[in-house]
């Protein structure tokens, strides 16, 4: 018997690995996470699984499920929004099932931030704008951050920012931005990346509250995008294709 722990992705059901639909459908049982993972996505499960949604219940709760199907002799498709790498709590189940002697595998999925870039139409890594990109996000009520990992010291290094979690902290995040990024600085929101529903705006960071308002927004999945990245326009291109740069598999142009 193993868990499969799976990214499910940003919520287009087709948004899904191959190995992750493999996973999905031959497990009996499927413990999933309802508030992002879309019903698409566990029409995959086999006939008959048992599913259930693990967004009510406690970590206890969880691992009970797991341990339930261990002693049947019972797979586990265990799937989490986006890729699994961030904010999945997949960790602290990954440290119970170590310590009970239950086997897992983990299956990466699509993170919403790259599904908010492609709805974006935008690279975040560009030659001579920013060449990193910090996943961030605001201190919630159930998670505190050390000092050093503030907002305020991501935003000097001049990183594109990616920031979960903050839609409800808007207006103090931006005002925290404002004077480290200028407000000229390009940013967006994009709300439920890759579901029917989604919405973006892109507006310079001191525009961006008023350009967020007023509008019937999805709800609270929404990431925030920082950075001159976002800003189409003038960039150098990159040296790996430029023609006269050798490399590996293609020599540089002209006489060799
Ligand atoms: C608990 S975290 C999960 C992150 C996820 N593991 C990932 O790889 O993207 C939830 C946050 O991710 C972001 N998020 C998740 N899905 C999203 C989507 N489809 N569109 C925009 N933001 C999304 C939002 O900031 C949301 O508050």
């Amino acid at each position: 018997m193993t868990v499969h722990f799976i990214g499910a992705g940003p919520g287009a059901p087709d948004l899904l690995t191959l190995r992750a639909r493999d996973r999905i459908a031959a497990a009996p049982v499927c413990l999933y996470a309802g508030s992002l993972v879309p019903a698409e996505i566990l029409g995959h499960c086999p006939a008959g699984a048992r599913l259930v949604d693990t967004a009510p219940l406690s970590l206890d709760a969880i691992i009970a499920e797991m341990r339930a199907a261990d002693a049947a002799g019972l797979d586990v498709a265990r799937l989490h929004s986006g890729d699994l790498s961030i904010w999945s709590a997949m960790g602290e189940q990954l440290r119970r099932l170590r310590a009970l002697g239950i086997a897992y595998t983990v299956t990466p999925g699509v993170p919403a931030f790259a599904a908010a870039a492609a709805a974006l139409e935008a690279e975040l890594t560009l030659p001579g704008r920013a060449q990193s990109l910090v996943l961030t996000r605001t201190p919630g009520r159930a998670s505190a951050m050390a000092d050093n990992e503030r907002l305020a010291a991501f935003a000097a290094t001049g990183a594109t920012l990616a920031i979960h979690l903050s839609i409800h902290a808007l207006e103090a995040l931006v005002a925290e931005l404002v004077p480290l990024r200028g407000a000229d600085c390009p940013a967006a929101i994009v709300w439920r990346a890759s579901w029917p529903d989604e919405q973006l705006v892109r507006a310079p960071l001191g525009e961006l509250v008023a350009a967020a308002a007023g509008r019937d927004r999805p709800e609270r999945t929404a990431l925030i995008l920082v950075g001159t990245v976002l800003a189409p326009g003038d960039f150098d291109e990159s040296r790996l294709y430029a023609a006269d740069y050798p490399r590996r598999f293609r020599h540089a142009a002209g006489p060799r």
